[in-house]
């Protein structure tokens, strides 16, 4: 296995890096301790012990094991060595001393599996008030209990800046989501820079210079999540959430009418007409080329078809298509023929719930409200894979702040076989840009994605209790503001290292 391989297969893959920390054990001081509250999320299997070993960042380093596949070289490890370092040990910098002492290892089967092994090492690491560093002896067997755990940002409603990206990736690997959906443009917006349509940036983005991600900006984000162990999952939603394309690419949208009459506004993509496919299969040849992920989102959902029902173009095709007065039937010829037009191009589709009505070669993204598992049961049934994404909407605001809500989340309560609960690939925290930007995407989303992070990734039989998860969840808050993000706190209390502002 090389390091470079692609990481859906956490679980899955051969036994090939180990990785091996060193350090000496200083003389051990019993007063002032601040112990680790435990590991969010929490482990498979965890044993620690009161046997403690003091840690000198003087003398620690990370190794390669002798035997691991892995070695010095493998782009991903060597920065996660770097980056380890100084979130463990938040004062120093590591130099390279290499004496031979006490030591830890680490055994994954792949090299993401290493990365979440070294977040979970840094999460055991804690110091006293000497300012002393200390990690008890433990014994940790880890996997996730879900492959596909999702943080979708809309960066349409909002333009969210890249470096803002950037640090939510990072607060992301603190939690193990290994999935950023990138909701990337909607109706109120376009930022996306297109190599082969500029038009859709440079009249569709807020501001065209500024408020854009150019092609360096998009492989900035892609690499910078790909070394936290983040595939990047982008979604461009069509027919309906389109407005805002419509104004770099003419005669995309569909004409509505009114009395007969072009009434001068627009409506979904328009489906009647083959140069929207054409355009699609070319947008789309770029879009996955840009975005190596095997996956791309096509979206899907909430498509008003009041204005194809006022077009007579749409209205002729119908009759010519045969299909009567039925839009479900054209909506579904249009996502077929995205569909095609991506399978053409290797990529797997996944769209939105209301998609999964009329079609059945695609991922399903479960979103709606009411009795989710209801319809989570309906599409395994079928034989569809399942995302699920309705219970985990923390982008409201109003009296939706308790992270418990997030927490007592049960995805696989539902009636059915054990083949339909396989087809439950994970689930995903959405992330809308109606009142987020900026200024509060941090708080809103840390520490609450964090509950959602712990259901997906940790044994449910483990994390029932809310009474129990709390105080590891405040401590785990507590490390996010030691590492610069700005988390909101849960309820009453104090962290040793309080948020510093900017
Ligand atoms: C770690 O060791 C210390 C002192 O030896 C002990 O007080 C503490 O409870 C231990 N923590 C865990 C999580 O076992
Ligand atoms: C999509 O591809 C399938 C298989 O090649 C084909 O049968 C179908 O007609 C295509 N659908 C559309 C709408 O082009
Ligand atoms: C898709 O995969 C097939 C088989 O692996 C390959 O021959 C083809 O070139 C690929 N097409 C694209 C567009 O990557």
């Amino acid at each position: 296995m090389t390091c470079e391989r692609k990481f859906m297969s956490e679980v899955h893959s051969r036994r090939c890096s180990v990785t091996r920390f060193h350090f000496l054990p200083l003389i051990i001081f019993l007063v002032g301790l601040h112990a680790v509250e435990g590991i969010w999320p929490l482990p498979q299997t965890m044993t620690s012990s009161a046997e403690r070993y003091s840690l000198d960042p003087q003398y620690f380093n990370f190794n390669y094991g002798r035997d691991s596949a892995t070695q010095q070289g493998c782009s991903v490890l060597d920065a996660a060595f770097k980056r380890y370092f100084s979130i463990i040990f938040p004062d120093h910098i590591s130099d390279k001393l290499s004496v031979f002492a006490e030591r830890a290892a680490l055994n994954a089967e792949t090299v993401w599996g290493a990365l979440r092994g070294l977040e979970t090492f840094s999460q055991l690491v804690y110091q006293d008030d000497f300012g002393i560093f200390f990690v008890n002896k433990t014994e940790i067997e880890d996997f996730p209990r879900f492959q596909f755990r999702g943080v979708l940002l809309d960066t349409s409603r909002h333009y969210l800046p890249v470096q803002v990206i950037l640090k939510t990736l990072d607060a992301m690997s603190y939690s193990k989501f290994n999935v950023f959906h990138w909701h990337i443009v909607d109706d109120p917006s376009f930022p996306y820079q297109s190599r082969t349509f500029p038009g859709l940036s440079s009249k569709g983005a807020f501001h065209p210079m500024t408020h854009i991600y150019t092609q360096s900006d998009v492989r900035r984000v892609i690499s910078y999540a790909r070394l936290r162990g983040i595939r990047v999952l982008p979604e461009f939603d069509s027919p309906g959430h389109t407005q805002s394309w419509g104004k770099g690419q003419s005669d995309l949208l569909t004409p509505c009418y009114k009395g007969g009459i072009p009434s001068g506004t627009f409506g979904p993509v328009n489906p009647a007409s083959a140069s929207s496919y054409q355009f699609m299969a070319r947008l789309f040849k770029e879009v996955s080329a840009v975005f190596p992920e095997s996956y791309i989102h096509l979206g899907g959902d909430e498509v008003d078809v009041s204005c194809w029902k006022s077009n007579p173009d749409v209205q002729v095709f119908m009759q010519k298509m045969g299909f009567g007065n039925d839009f479900a039937k054209l909506e579904s010829y249009y996502m077929e023929n995205l569909v095609n037009i991506t399978s053409a191009l290797n990529k797997t589709s996944i769209v939105w719930q209301d998609v999964f009505e009329y079609h059945e070669r695609v991922m399903v993204e479960v979103w709606r409200e009411g009795c989710y598992l209801c319809e989570v049961r309906r599409v395994t049934k079928a034989g569809l894979k399942v995302i699920l994404a309705s219970p985990w909407y923390l982008d409201l605001p109003g009296p939706t702040h308790d992270w418990v809500r997030y927490y007592t989340v049960w995805p696989l309560a539902f009636k059915g076989t054990e083949e339909q609960k396989k087809l439950v690939i994970g689930g995903e925290v959405c992330m809308w840009g109606e009142y987020v930007d900026a200024t509060n995407l941090s708080p809103r989303l840390w520490p609450r994605a964090s509950a959602a992070a712990e259901r997906l990734w940790s044994d449910e039989k483990q994390t029932s209790s809310v009474a129990r998860a709390f105080s590891r969840l405040q401590d785990f808050r507590c490390k996010l503001l030691r590492r610069g993000i700005q988390a909101e706190p849960l309820f009453v209390g104090h962290c040793r290292h309080e948020y510093q502002g900017v």
